[in-house]
């Protein structure tokens, strides 16, 4: 028996392909629940997922992904629910996807911030309600939502106007949904954010060999 095993449990998380997602569904998996990923590069989800199927393998059962580009925010539900409609039994959610930008907001193009809201805010919102509906009608007792936030949430850096105020935005949208979600029909949905800071040699270190 694994300690704290998640055998049993399913968790959808987005942008769980690469970096901290993917460290995530790495941790999330050993500890025995199912992963499904979605990010837009097919490839890379291959290779995450086989990884997780070779490394952590579950009874009777697969890690899979979705390859969804998440900006487009209209269809990502009827997607999800095409493509896996046994995302019912999924009882855990990470928002991880996200966007960053590096540019003061009078050199940033009008579509960058709008996408980095989509996808850094909105794409959360919409997942969150999906997941969540499900997660209280299917009454899953071990029901989490956890939105990968920033540090910048609470910091001024100049050059970063959408994303930190994106963040900031995740922040509330956890806390608020924390209040909504914490008795409904006796059922909890447990919401948390982290809010990382600058993680260091990540990509380019030591940690970023996966394979
Ligand atoms: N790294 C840091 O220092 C740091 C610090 C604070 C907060 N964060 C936050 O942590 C999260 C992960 O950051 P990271 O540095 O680990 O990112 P990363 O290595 O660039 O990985 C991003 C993940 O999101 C997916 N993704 C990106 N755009 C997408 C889209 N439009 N639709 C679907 N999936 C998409 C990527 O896959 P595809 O490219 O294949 O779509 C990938 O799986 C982000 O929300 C970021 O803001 C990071």
């Amino acid at each position: 028996m694994l300690f704290n095993s998640l055998l049993g449990q399913y968790a959808f998380i987005t942008g769980g392909s690469k970096g901290i997602g993917f460290q995530i569904s790495q941790e999330l998996a050993s500890r025995g629940c199912r992963i499904t990923i979605i990010a837009r590069s097919a490839l890379q989800c291959q290779r995450s997922v086989e990884y997780l199927n070779k490394k952590y393998p579950i009874p009777k059962q697969k890690h899979n992904f979705l390859n969804y580009d998440l900006l487009k925010t209209s269809e990502v539900c009827m997607r999800i629910a095409k493509v896996y409609p046994e995302y019912k039994n999924a009882n855990i959610l990470v928002n991880c996807a996200g966007m960053t930008q590096k540019s003061l907001l009078l050199n940033t193009r009008e579509q960058d911030i709008v996408n980095i809201y989509i996808l850094n805010l909105i794409a959360p919102a919409i997942l969150s309600r999906f997941f969540a509906r499900s997660m209280i009608r299917q009454k899953h007792k071990n029901a989490n939502i956890l939105n990968i936030s920033s540090m910048l949430a609470e910091r001024y850096l100049p050059g970063t106007t959408a994303y930190s105020s994106s963040k900031m935005g995740l922040v509330r949208l956890t806390t608020t949904m924390s209040k909504e979600f914490m008795r409904h029909d006796n059922q909890l949905i447990r919401v948390n954010a982290i809010l990382p800071g600058l993680i260091n040699g990540y990509r380019y270190g030591k940690r970023c060999q996966l394979y």
